[in-house]
């Protein structure tokens, strides 16, 4: 699902912003993607100068970075509360309700943020729209495939299973689970469309976020 972005200069400007958030003794949630990636960098380097933080990862990927990175890793069982939650996303609207997933990583990274006192969303411009309408990632339990595909439908998506690149079949996130992206074309009401997924046995977690506390957006002619 993920569309690569070649507007690399956004992702980066978006993401280091974000690190200036980041204070001494924090406890703070890392987010997967190439968004957030410069941020886990940037924060790589005042890990170096000094600053003396703990990270908790929300993927293998976010793991591998932040152990590049020298940042000192812990688990939300040991910090069950963190400070702050820095991660991308694949779509915002302007109610700063988020679609994310595109990495197959939505399901820990929204136990992350909302154990964090403070989510915060880092995106370039192209992420942003008036209405949401990326299609919409599931973690499913491959149990329930068929199941949670037929209630998908009902409520008037098109799902379709993810395929692995470099692996034959389906992909299998972080947690053993499959992925569908499910079109749901204009998101009109995302608060009442999360309701209803949630409702769907063996459907493990969708990847719409209504907790947004901030959102760092790098737009060519500024910040907001
Ligand atoms: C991971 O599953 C996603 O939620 C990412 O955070 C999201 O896809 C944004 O990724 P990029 O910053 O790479 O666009």
């Amino acid at each position: 699902m993920k569309v690569a972005s070649s507007n690399q200069e956004g992702k980066r400007a978006a993401g280091e912003s974000a690190a200036c958030l980041i204070k001494d003794g924090m406890v703070v949630g890392l987010g997967t993607g190439s968004t957030v990636a410069w941020t886990i960098r940037k924060v790589g380097e005042m890990v170096e100068s000094g600053l003396d933080i703990l990270g908790v990862a929300t993927s293998y990927q976010a793991e591998a970075l932040a152990i590049e990175s020298s940042i000192r890793l812990t688990t939300l069982s040991q910090h069950p509360v963190l400070d702050l939650a820095i991660d991308g996303a694949d779509q915002v609207d302007a109610n700063l309700f988020a679609i994310k997933g595109g990495g197959a990583a939505h399901t820990r990274e929204k136990v992350v943020a909302c154990s964090a006192r403070k989510f915060v969303v880092v995106a370039d411009e192209s992420k942003y729209v008036e209405t949401l309408s990326h299609p919409v990632p599931a973690e499913v339990l491959p149990f329930a495939a068929r199941l949670v595909e037929r209630r998908l439908k009902e409520l008037g998506g098109v799902p379709v299973l993810r395929l692995g690149k470099m692996k034959d079949g389906p992909v299998i996130t972080d947690n053993g689970n499959f992925v569908m992206d499910v079109d749901f074309g204009a998101i009109v009401d995302p608060a009442a469309l999360a309701a209803k997924l949630c409702g769907i046995p063996g459907l493990v977690e969708h990847g719409i976020f209504d907790n947004l506390d901030e959102l760092h957006l790098a737009r060519r002619a500024g910040w907001r």
